[in-house]
């Protein structure tokens, strides 16, 4: 163990949700105890029958062996209460709704439950740690350590102290992320959003608007963002794609296209409006795309093959930003 880098054997995941539940099974899988919680009974009677599903999946692309899946699922328990699951805990993470004054709480809450050395860290998408821990008497052991959908996946973290944040939680969090075959980014100014959600909430404000002015449908806005820039993107970053096609372009677009953009700051009606008569996407079947409950279940398993496919090529060609699969 490095010097400042503490020891984590057990993780308290809190929130078994759509992020939660993956969280969860890559510290398992990683060697960690995990000690899970969630409010609804449902969500904690699910979280091995829900693991084990995303485990198949991943030993029939062959990146696990099958012999791991009862090993990785064995140490995972389930407890039903905060208490009890955070008890001789090391690392909690808190993975709960995103609502400040919950977080809030919960963190003032399990202050009082976990022993004086445990990390207490939250993946909020949105709040600065600084702000969750404001009231707290040790906010020095507080991190953000924000994942990305679907968590047993996608190999980067982002991980963002807060003011008071020692350097010691910062490097057990990021060791931590390493260790569970993460890619830690050291997020090193606590804006909101942190850099991955910034970047997708402008892109997807340009797409929503190009949308609802008709430019494209639906499905070929998908295509071309996926076909061209998210092609692009997931060999190199945004900034090597500047390099790559020229800054002397770059700065000729940024003067013609910016001021065309959308700068707009409120929700689009379009999103509104499918909000307001209970759509949300996948979870109530309808948003942009209409779906059932077999085509969801196939666009989710494919969805995963080629996110596991990608992994397995970023991981045999060894590229710096990958390497997400223990
Ligand atoms: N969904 C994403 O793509 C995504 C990505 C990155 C970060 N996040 C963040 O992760 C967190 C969870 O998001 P999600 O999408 O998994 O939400 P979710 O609604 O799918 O899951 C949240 C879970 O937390 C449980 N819960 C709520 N309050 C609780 C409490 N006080 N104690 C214990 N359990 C509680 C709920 O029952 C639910 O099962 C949020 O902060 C969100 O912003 C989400």
């Amino acid at each position: 163990m490095k010097k400042g880098i503490q020891k984590i054997e057990t993780v308290s995941i809190l929130g078994l949700g759509t992020m939660g539940h993956g969280i969860a099974q890559v510290f398992a899988a990683g060697g960690y105890r995990v000690r899970a919680f969630d409010e609804v009974p449902a969500a904690r009677e699910s979280l091995h029958a829900r693991c084990q599903e995303n485990l198949n999946t991943m030993v029939t692309a062959r990146m696990l062996k099958r012999s791991s899946v009862a090993t990785t699922l064995s140490r995972m328990e389930v407890f039903d209460s905060i208490e009890e699951a955070v008890d001789g805990s090391d690392f909690v993470l808190e993975v709960v709704k995103e609502d400040l004054a919950i977080k809030k709480k919960l963190f003032s809450f399990l202050e009082k439950c976990v022993s004086p050395s445990a990390i207490l860290a939250s993946n909020t998408s949105t709040f600065p740690m600084t702000k969750i821990a404001a009231r707290l008497a040790h906010p020095q052991r507080c991190v953000n350590m924000h994942w990305f959908n679907p968590s047993h996946i996608v190999p980067v973290v982002e991980i963002i102290p807060g003011e008071k944040t020692s350097p010691e939680t910062l490097a057990t969090t990021i060791d931590l992320a390493r260790r569970i075959g993460k890619t830690p980014v050291h997020v090193q100014k606590e804006v909101p959003g942190f850099i991955v959600n910034r970047v997708q909430a402008a892109m997807i404000r340009e797409v929503w608007d190009l949308w609802q002015r008709g430019v494209a449908s639906a499905e070929d806005i998908d295509l071309a963002v996926s076909g061209a820039m998210g092609f692009r993107l997931s060999a190199i970053g945004p900034l090597q794609v500047c390099d790559f096609g020229g800054l002397d372009v770059w700065s000729k677009l940024f003067k013609e296209l910016t001021p065309r953009m959308t700068s707009g700051v409120r929700v689009p009606s379009k999103i509104q409006s499918l909000v307001d008569d209970g759509h949300f996407g996948t979870k109530t079947q309808k948003g942009i795309f209409d779906y059932t409950q077999e085509s969801l279940e196939q666009k989710r398993n494919e969805r995963d093959r080629h996110f596991l496919e990608l992994a397995k090529l970023k991981q045999n060609s060894k590229s710096p930003a990958m390497g997400c699969l223990v």
